[in-house]
């Protein structure tokens, strides 16, 4: 599928993306880097991040940094970000996409299940942002968080997830708020169904299941990463620049189903 944007919207901008070492997150890194910005990317696991900055340097945009960093820990989130504006000089767009999630009712969640998925999610986000501000608060600077259809909307076997999602959209909402007067813009992305993502394999695990949620997509196919990346380039660009504190779905127009995706 053809990308929407590419060029040199982003030459001299320096992006950071938690989570950025694979799926929905490493694509919308490569779509910052085909739009010519430094990239660097988080992950927890070191072999990924060196991957991720191996594929994303291959591009031929800008120069690319995959960093191993867990978003639970404050201050080697901090650690990164400070390496970030030290090698590039600032940074101008932000994105929070690093989760964790899986499938359990509620009684199937120990104390500790549920907090980890909060501690990913939510607490992960507020010390994405929250290390970032002395970087960010400038105009023109750009936040993203990656949230999910049951933050708003119920759904089975998703408490943790669906408590931290709805946390991380009113932390972000807030953040624009606060930070707006400064030029700041934040908003937020709530994917669909996207093809080859974890969330797809482990919400639709068999044939027949992914073929009934397909059914209730109005657009009747899964999405592709790239189509939730020109998102996040139209939401660091210019031409959004009177969107903020939105929560803006992706996902075919899936308006009346319970986003079982
Ligand atoms: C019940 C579970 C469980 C399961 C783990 N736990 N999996 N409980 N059902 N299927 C419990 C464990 O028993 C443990 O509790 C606690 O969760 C922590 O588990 P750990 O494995 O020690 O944690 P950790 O190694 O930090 O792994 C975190 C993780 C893991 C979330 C559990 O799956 C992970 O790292 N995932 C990262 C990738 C990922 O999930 N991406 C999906 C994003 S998709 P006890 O009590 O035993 O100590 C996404 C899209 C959402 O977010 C939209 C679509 C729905």
């Amino acid at each position: 599928m053809a990308k929407s944007f590419h060029g040199q919207l982003f030459s001299n901008k320096v992006a950071f993306v938690a989570g950025g070492t694979r799926g929905i997150n490493l694509g919308i890194a490569k779509a910052f880097a085909e739009n010519g910005a430094n990239v660097v990317v988080i992950g927890r696991n070191a072999e990924r991040a060196a991957r991720a900055q191996q594929e994303i340097s291959d591009i031929g945009g800008g120069q690319a940094l995959g960093l191993s960093c867990d978003v639970r820990d404050y201050d080697a989130v901090a650690a990164a970000l400070k390496t970030t504006a030290e090698k590039f000089g600032t940074i101008d767009m932000l994105v929070s996409g690093a989760a964790g999630n899986f499938f359990a009712p509620l009684v199937g969640l120990s104390p500790n299940g549920f907090k980890t998925v909060i501690d990913i999610d939510l607490i992960g986000t507020f010390n994405v942002f929250r290390a970032s501000f002395d970087y960010l608060t400038k105009p023109g600077a750009s936040l993203i968080a990656i949230t999910a259809g049951q933050s708003e909307q119920a759904m089975p076997f998703q408490a943790h997830a669906a408590a931290a999602k709805a946390g991380v959209n009113m932390l972000t909402k807030t953040l624009a708020v606060e930070w707006g007067p400064a030029g700041v813009r934040a908003n937020l992305i709530a994917p669909g169904g996207i093809e080859g993502t974890e969330g797809v394999k482990f919400l639709s695990s068999t044939p027949e299941e992914l073929e009934a949620a397909v059914k209730r997509v109005p657009a009747r196919r899964l999405g592709q990463i790239n189509e939730i990346a020109d998102m996040a380039v139209f939401l660091c660009s210019d031409a959004s620049a009177y969107v903020s504190g939105q929560l803006i779905y992706v996902d075919g127009g899936t308006l009346t189903g319970d986003g079982s995706f």
